[in-house]
């Protein structure tokens, strides 16, 4: 137990847990019952959680029908916006409730999004591996300026107006596509919108915001690159958002000059080498495994962990808000 809590106190198990966590958690008011367990929940695992009233997981959790079947708790609170890894309809089915936290950083992804940007104009991974190596010297590390650079927001969600708001600030003059556009945010913050064609088609900087669903998956592929010369793209969406086998022959091409990638279309070989969710092998696709090593191998492709999201003040707001979904039931995605 971590905190002294009354006796009507909702008895927590915590899956998952990280040191962080528990530090972080220490100064904070809640009515819990809270136990920590560095493991995730799944069916090996879920004996830990006999009687408790909710389990709090992370998406390294598999919280299948198995492990619903022998939960004693009503409530799942996820510490992520996804909830994949939990079976919603089963949970449903037998009234667990299962909450999410629903935003948490559009800011976080577009910072991110930008140090891809700004790494890749101004080559300082490069730079900082010469300088690594002992080597002062400029050549091959000459860069371009953002400024007055036609910037194409694929999606303006929470996530692609903040990269237009932060665009703003570099002075690059912004293009935008959406299926639903908000066109008070256009005015706002001075972008126009046009086909995706246009976008790819004028952009200097293409960078994806878009969620991947049917309509999105492949959403650049060798059509939409044939339309683009020399493009710098970022992705910081999902990785089936792109063609990988396209996207390697567009480098190829120059069609696209440079890539910053903070996802790929298959994580699962990424998420194997730091030892989990390997039972994920099954469901990978080899061929673009291999793919996604060819973009790792490129010097002009930079790609990040799908580590967007991993900032200290996001990772405290996901707690914050799966604290208030544990006492509240708030943000409940299974509703009846
Ligand atoms: P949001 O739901 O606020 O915005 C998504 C926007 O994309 C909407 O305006 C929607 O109308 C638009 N859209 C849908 N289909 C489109 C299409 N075919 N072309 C252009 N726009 C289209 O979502 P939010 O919060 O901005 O997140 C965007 C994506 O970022 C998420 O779907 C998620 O995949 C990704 N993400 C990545 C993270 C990371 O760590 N790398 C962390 C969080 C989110």
């Amino acid at each position: 137990m971590f905190k002294e809590a009354n006796n009507l106190s909702m008895k927590v198990a915590w899956f998952d847990a990280e040191d962080w966590e528990k530090e972080y958690l220490e100064d904070k008011e809640y009515d819990l019952e809270i136990d920590f367990f560095e493991e995730s929940l799944n069916s090996e695992t879920v004996e830990l959680a006999e009687g408790y009233d909710a389990v709090a997981v992370f998406v390294s959790s598999d919280v299948n029908g198995e492990v619903l079947d022998s939960l004693d708790a009503d409530l799942v609170a996820c510490r992520s916006t996804g909830f994949d890894h939990v079976d919603t309809e089963k949970a449903r089915e037998q009234g667990i409730d299962v909450c999410n936290v629903p935003y948490y950083g559009a800011n976080t992804v577009a910072e991110h999004t930008f140090g891809l940007i700004l790494a890749l104009s101004r080559k300082i991974y490069s730079a900082i591996r010469k300088v690594d190596e002992g080597d002062f010297d400029h050549e091959g590390l000459r860069g371009f300026d953002l400024e007055g650079k036609k910037l194409g927001v694929v999606g303006t969600g929470s996530i692609g107006k903040h990269v237009i708001q932060m665009a703003n600030g570099f002075g690059m003059d912004v293009i935008a596509s959406d299926p639903k556009p908000d066109h008070e945010a256009a005015e706002e913050l001075g972008f126009m919108y046009v086909s995706n064609e246009d976008l790819f088609r004028q952009s200097d900087i293409i960078t994806l915001h878009c969620p991947l669903v049917e309509q999105t998956e492949h959403l650049l592929s060798e059509e939409e690159f044939d339309l683009m010369d020399g493009t710098v793209l970022v992705n910081t969406a999902r990785g089936g958002l792109i063609d990988t086998e396209a996207l390697i022959e567009a480098l190829e091409k120059d069609q696209v000059k440079s890539a910053g990638l903070d996802v790929l279309e298959e994580e699962c070989f990424l998420e194997d080498d730091i030892g989990y969710l390997s039972e994920m092998e099954d469901e990978c696709d080899p061929k673009t495994i291999l793919e996604d090593h060819i973009l790792i191998d490129r010097e002009d492709v930079l790609i990040t962990p799908h580590n967007a999201f991993n900032s200290i003040e996001a990772l405290q707001r996901i707690t914050d808000t799966t604290l208030d979904n544990l006492e509240n039931r708030k943000n409940v995605v299974n509703g009846f």
